[in-house]
C-alpha cells in the first residue's frame, strides 16, 4: 500500500504534465518530480490520493542515457528550467509525446499523427526578453541553509520559486538570457544594495525596485533595460543611466515603467524613456519589428521565424486569399504572410499592441492588412463576418486558455476552407479541436521548439474543412 511517507524504487515510464514525469505501478499512477523516463530512482511519497501519488527524488540509482548534467548552478530550485538535466533530443521527444498525450486525452482524437519537433540551432542563450523581481523576501536553498552562514533574506533579485507568490531566487546565473543580461543582473544587484534602495515588499506592499525587464534583440545590437518602480524618482534614475552609459555602453535605452498598484506585474502607469528610443526592434525573416517595453513579441526570435514559416506553408496561401489572423498581438503573423495575399484582418484584444501592429506595418510598407482592436469573444459575430468577408484562411493564436466557446461556435458556422491553429498550449488546443472534429479534418501537426529546457512548446494544427461537415 503506497502512502505518504513510504520509499520506494521504480524506472520513470515516460514524462507527465508540466515538467514533470511518472510511472505506474499496477495501474496507480506515481508523479515524480524531476524524473527522466528510463531513470531508476529511489523516491519518497509526498502525496498519495486515491487515483495517484507525487514523489520526490532520494536517490538516482541508474541514471537515464538521457539524464546530463545541468548547466545553471540554480537548476532544481529556479522555475524557469524544468529540464536542463534532459538531453535536447530527449527534451523534443517528451514534448512530441505531450502532443500525442494531449490530442488523445483531452481530444479524444486518436490516430493522429504529429511530426517531429522543429527543434532549436540554439538551446541556450535564445530569449529575447526576461522580466526578473526584486523581493524582500528571498528564498534560501536547502543549501545556503544548511551552510550555516548568515544570509540576507530582506533582498533578491531574480525569478520566483515555483509554487511560491512571494518568494524570489537570487539568480546569480541564467543560461536563457545574453551574457550581457546576466553581467547587467549582478552589477545591478551590487548597485542597489550599496545605495541600499529598498526591494518591493508584497506584504506591506513598500520598496522601490519591483521588476527589472530585459530586452535584447536577437537580429539588431538593440537592448533595453525597462526598471519597474514604485513611483519616480528623478535622482535615482539618473544614477542608473550613468551606471548603464559607464559600464554597460550596449544598452541602447533605458525606460522606467512606474507601477504604484499592488497588482506584481511589469506593467504600470506610466513609462518614461530615460534614454534611447524607448523602443528596440527585431527583425523576423525580412520584416523589422520595433517593440515597446510593454509589447508583446515571442520571446524566442529564431524559433518565431521557423513557427511562421510553418504557419504560413500549412495555410497554403493564393494571391487571391482572404485571411483571418486572430489573437494577433503586435501584428507579426500577419505582416509575415501579408505580401503572399490579398488582403488580412487582425484582430487583437490590447490596444497597445494593435498601434504596434499599425506601426509595423508602416515601417514595412505593408498596406493590406486591417488591425482590429476588440474581445474576440464579443466581436466574432455575424455582423463582423458582414463587415469583412468570409476569409478563405483563418490563422489563430490564442493565448493559453484556447479559444472561448463563443468563438469555437462561430468557427464552425463560419467554415472556412483552410484553417491553421498556432498553440501555446497543447491542451486546450485538444480541447478546441475536438469541439470541431466533426466540420474540420486535421491534416498535419507541426510542434515548434521556441523553449528549450522548458517543457513549454508552440504546435502548429492544419485543418481542412470537410466537404459535408
Ligand atoms: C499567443 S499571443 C499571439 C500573438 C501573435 N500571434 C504573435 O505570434 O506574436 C495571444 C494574443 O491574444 C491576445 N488576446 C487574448 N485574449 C484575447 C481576446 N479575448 N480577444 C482578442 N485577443 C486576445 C493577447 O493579447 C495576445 O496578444
Amino acid at each position: 500500500m503506497i502512502k505518504r511517507g513510504s520509499v520506494l524504487e521504480l524506472v520513470v515510464e515516460k514524462v507527465a504534465d508540466r515538467g514533470k514525469s511518472l510511472t505506474r505501478i499496477d495501474g496507480y499512477v506515481i508523479f515524480i518530480q524531476g524524473g527522466i523516463p528510463g531513470d531508476r530512482l529511489r523516491v519518497q511519497i509526498r502525496k498519495a490520493k486515491r487515483k495517484f501519488a507525487e514523489a520526490t527524488i532520494l536517490e538516482v540509482l541508474e541514471p537515464s542515457p538521457d539524464r546530463i548534467e545541468a548547466r545553471c548552478f540554480h537548476f532544481g530550485t529556479c522555475g524557469g528550467c524544468k529540464w536542463q538535466h534532459m538531453s535536447y533530443d530527449a527534451q523534443l521527444a517528451a514534448k512530441r509525446q505531450s502532443i500525442e498525450d494531449a490530442l488523445r486525452r483531452e481530444g479524444g482524437l486518436d490516430g493522429i499523427s504529429v511530426n517531429e519537433v522543429i527543434g532549436a540551432d540554439r538551446v541556450f542563450r535564445y530569449r529575447n526578453k526576461m522580466e526578473f523581481s526584486f523581493s524582500a523576501d528571498r528564498w534560501l536553498t536547502d543549501q545556503e541553509i544548511k551552510s550555516g552562514e548568515p544570509l540576507d533574506k530582506s533582498y533578491a533579485l531574480g525569478l520566483h520559486v515555483p509554487g511560491n507568490f512571494s518568494k524570489v531566487l537570487d539568480l546569480k546565473e541564467c543560461h536563457l538570457h545574453s551574457e550581457e543580461g546576466e553581467r547587467l543582473l549582478n552589477r545591478f544587484r551590487s548597485f542597489t544594495r550599496e545605495l541600499e534602495w529598498k526591494p518591493w515588499n508584497i506584504r506591506n506592499h513598500t520598496g522601490f525596485l519591483r521588476h527589472l525587464v530585459l530586452r535584447k534583440s536577437a537580429n539588431t545590437s538593440d537592448f533595453m533595460v525597462n526598471l519597474v518602480t514604485n513611483g519616480y524618482n528623478e535622482e535615482r534614475m539618473e544614477a542608473c543611466a550613468a551606471l548603464f552609459k559607464d559600464e554597460f555602453p550596449e544598452v541602447s535605452t533605458f525606460v522606467n515603467t512606474i507601477n504604484t498598484s499592488v497588482a506584481q506585474t511589469a506593467f504600470g502607469e506610466e513609462i518614461r524613456t530615460i534614454y534611447g528610443s524607448g523602443v528596440i526592434t527585431d527583425k523576423i525573416g525580412r520584416y523589422t519589428f520595433e517593440i515597446a517595453s510593454n509589447a508583446f513579441f515571442q520571446t524566442n526570435t529564431h524559433q518565431a521565424e521557423k513557427l511562421y514559416r510553418v504557419a504560413a506553408e500549412f495555410a497554403e496561401l493564393k494571391p487571391t486569399d482572404r485571411v483571418f489572423d486572430l489573437y494577433s498581438g503586435a501584428g507579426t503573423i500577419s505582416i509575415y504572410i501579408a505580401e503572399k495575399v490579398a488582403h488580412v484582418t487582425a484582430v487583437e484584444l490590447i490596444e497597445a499592441a494593435t498601434e504596434n501592429a499599425r506601426r509595423n506595418a508602416e515601417a514595412n510598407g505593408v498596406k493590406n492588412v486591417t488591425f482590429i482592436t476588440g474581445d474576440m469573444m464579443k466581436l466574432f459575430r455575424e455582423d463582423f463576418i458582414e463587415e469583412h468577408g468570409r476569409p478563405d484562411v483563418l490563422i489563430v493564436d490564442p493565448p493559453r486558455a484556447g479559444m472561448h466557446p463563443k468563438v469555437v461556435d462561430q468557427i464552425i458556422r463560419l467554415r472556412p476552407e483552410r484553417f491553421v491553429y498556432v498553440s501555446c498550449n497543447p491542451i486546450s488546443q485538444a480541447k478546441d479541436l475536438a469541439k470541431m472534429k466533426d466540420v474540420f479534418e486535421i491534416e498535419a501537426v507541426q510542434p515548434v521548439d521556441l523553449f528549450p529546457h522548458t517543457y513549454h512548446i508552440e504546435n502548429v494544427v492544419k485543418l481542412r474543412a470537410r466537404p459535408n461537415g
